[in-house]
């Protein structure tokens, strides 16, 4: 069975790049300045375990963290 992933925003990190929106906008929320949230409580739908890696490793912030559960 696959592992269950979140991805969670370091606030104090993210400075409103919006990549991580662009590439998998199912996962990330951009608020009304453009920093972005996960989504809901971060869980990641099966299928798109592959967005959240890609959107952590093209955030220029390092702001994304995936976590494994
Ligand atoms: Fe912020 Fe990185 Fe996304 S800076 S808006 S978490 S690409």
């Amino acid at each position: 069975m696959a592992e269950r992933l979140k991805v969670h925003v370091d606030p104090d990190k993210c400075q409103g790049h919006a990549r991580c929106n662009a590439l998998a906008p199912e996962l990330f929320e951009l608020d009304e300045y453009g920093n972005a949230h996960e989504t809901g409580d971060g869980t990641v739908p099966p299928g798109l375990e592959d967005k959240a890696w890609l959107a952590k490793s093209n955030c220029p912030e390092i702001a994304i963290d995936v976590i494994e559960e």
